[in-house]
């Protein structure tokens, strides 16, 4: 059963609740899923990791939110390869900011840059739904049984 490790990227909250919910429906679905507080790049790295869920909302002017920047620089410093290893990211925004989802969008290019096997991406526009899970429990799923 495939490993997935679980981070977020959240300034007040709804970030990490839809983080905290992915990972509690994944083990509901059978797999071993982790959510991590204070994730490095090491944590990519880790042999027995199958996939990488990134849930991260966006701040500023298409920013990544403070808690997950360290993550994002420590990749871009150290470089982890993501080869045969899977990425799904969960982009929360709204639409009314220029950069929907610019943090979101930074992750996947990271990704693709070291080359993860697969990069699947959903965005969650805060104007159109006030319940982010009605969406992500189909696409999570979908995303889980291709891994
Ligand atoms: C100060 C501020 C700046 C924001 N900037 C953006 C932005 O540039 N692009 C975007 O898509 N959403 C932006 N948002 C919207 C948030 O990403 C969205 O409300 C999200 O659901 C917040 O999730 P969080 O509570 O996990 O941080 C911004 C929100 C705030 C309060």
């Amino acid at each position: 059963m495939s490993k997935i490790t679980v981070v977020y990227g959240s300034v007040r909250g709804n970030a990490k609740a839809v983080a905290e919910a992915s990972t509690q429906l994944l083990s509901t679905l059978g797999y071993e899923a982790e959510l991590i507080e204070n994730p490095t790049a090491e944590l990519l790295q880790a042999p027995d990791m199958d996939a990488l869920l990134i849930c991260t909302s966006t701040t500023g002017q298409g920013d990544i939110p403070q808690n997950l920047v360290g993550l994002y620089v420590d990749i871009q410093d150290k470089f982890p390869m993501m080869t045969g290893k899977k990425a799904g990211i969960i982009a929360m925004g709204d639409s009314s900011y220029p950069n929907f989802c610019g943090a979101g969008e930074k992750f996947e290019e990271l990704m693709h840059e070291l080359q993860s096997a697969t990069v699947t991406r959903l965005t969650i526009d805060a104007t159109e739904t006030r319940e982010p899970m009605r969406d992500v429990k189909p696409w999570l799923t979908e995303w889980a049984e291709s891994l």
